[in-house]
């Protein structure tokens, strides 16, 4: 099969797709597939990379590559693509749309579930509607005018963001950028003097916002593989050095560690379980997501989190490891995952 795999991209994790694809690459069955390996850098060029290089992460990934002229065309001959891409522009719907319009095979998630799944608003709204529990939050707009409102469930403005977080949700509490990953442009606010300041930080990546209460909880992820029947691997669990998993802890930090299965009572993992199928479906999952969850260490309520379409593929991963723990390989998965582009 003629497979062109996918990565880099214009987002705020484009060094976390060069990462991740590093993995995939090593892990790749290579006898298997003629691979067209194509890099996307941080200006949206894109580029025929050369395939037999083994660190995708060095300065160095785009010597001897190409660019390309008719990524259209280059598309259209290719038997299946794997976007090993994270956050705007990858993760989100757009390039799926593109691999629509060229009519190619490609893993993970279709256009609608990506760009629900990238954005933190909608998936909410989704998900309040088939009963999954969310923590408390509020939707937060930045307008034409640089000023940032408190927009409700319609999207009508409503109250001011201070007086809304203070009654709603109190401090600490967290900021997110609505569409972002990796923890980019998520921030905990300690004292309400510090919101505003913070809310123009989380702007720079996102006009819209999302706020949520600050729960004291752990961390817990679950894998998804499959289509329209598809599997969900045990729970494993975040252990963060610092305050929470933030982008640091997850990539640079030898500290922060991940535990499979979590240490947390067996009915609670189910319930995490059957949860994460739900939200999966709930989404129109394809392929692929990693499903996360937090739970209350006081109350042990478990709320959803997020979901990520592209999960990370880096050494480090949670997704492969939680998919390594049903007892396929890294190499298996990708396999696996090709085959579920064709369904
Ligand atoms: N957005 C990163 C890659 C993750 O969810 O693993
Ligand atoms: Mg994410």
């Amino acid at each position: 099969r003629k497979l062109m795999i996918i990565c880099g991209g214009q987002s705020t994790e484009h060094t976390i797709s060069r990462m991740s694809c590093t993995s995939v690459l090593k892990n790749l069955h290579r006898d298997r597939y003629e691979l067209t390996l194509v890099g996307i850098d941080q200006s949206g060029e894109w580029y025929l990379l050369d395939a037999s290089q083994e660190d995708l992460t060095l300065d160095s990934w785009l010597d001897h590559s190409t660019h390309i002229e008719d990524i259209y065309h280059l598309l259209k001959q290719q038997d299946v693509i794997f976007p090993v891409l994270h956050g705007q522009y990858g993760e989100d719907g757009t390039i799926q749309g593109l691999f629509e319009l060229a009519g190619v095979p490609y893993v993970g998630c279709r256009t609608l579930a990506s760009s629900v799944a990238m954005d933190k608003i909608y998936t909410k709204k989704i998900l309040e509607t088939v009963g999954i529990p969310q923590v408390k939050s509020l939707y937060v707009k930045k307008r034409y005018d640089g000023q940032y409102v408190v927009v409700n469930h319609q999207f009508d403005e409503t109250d001011d963001i201070l007086t809304a977080v203070k009654n709603q949700l109190g401090f600490p509490c967290f900021v997110k950028a609505s569409r972002s990953g990796s923890s980019v442009g998520c921030y905990r606010v300690d004292h309400e003097e510090d919101l505003l300041e913070i809310l123009h930080q989380a702007g720079q990546y996102d006009s819209h916002i999302v706020i949520e209460e600050c729960i004291d909880c752990i961390e817990l992820e679950t894998a998804v593989l499959g289509n329209d029947d598809p599997i969900v691997s045990r729970v494993g669990q975040i252990m963060p050095h610092g305050e929470f998993y933030t982008f640091e802890s997850k990539y640079e930090d030898e500290e922060s560690k991940t535990c499979i299965p979590a240490l947390v009572d067996a009915n609670i993992q189910e319930k995490i379980r059957e949860y994460a199928l739900k939200v999966f479906k709930a989404v129109d999952g394809h392929g692929l997501s990693r499903v996360d969850f937090f739970l209350d260490k006081k109350t042990n309520q478990i709320y959803l989190n997020e979901i990520n379409t592209m999960p990370g593929f880096t050494k480090i991963s949670m997704y492969p490891q939680l998919i390594a723990d049903l007892g396929i390989t890294y190499s298996d998965l990708i396999d696996r995952l090709i085959d579920l582009a064709f369904d």
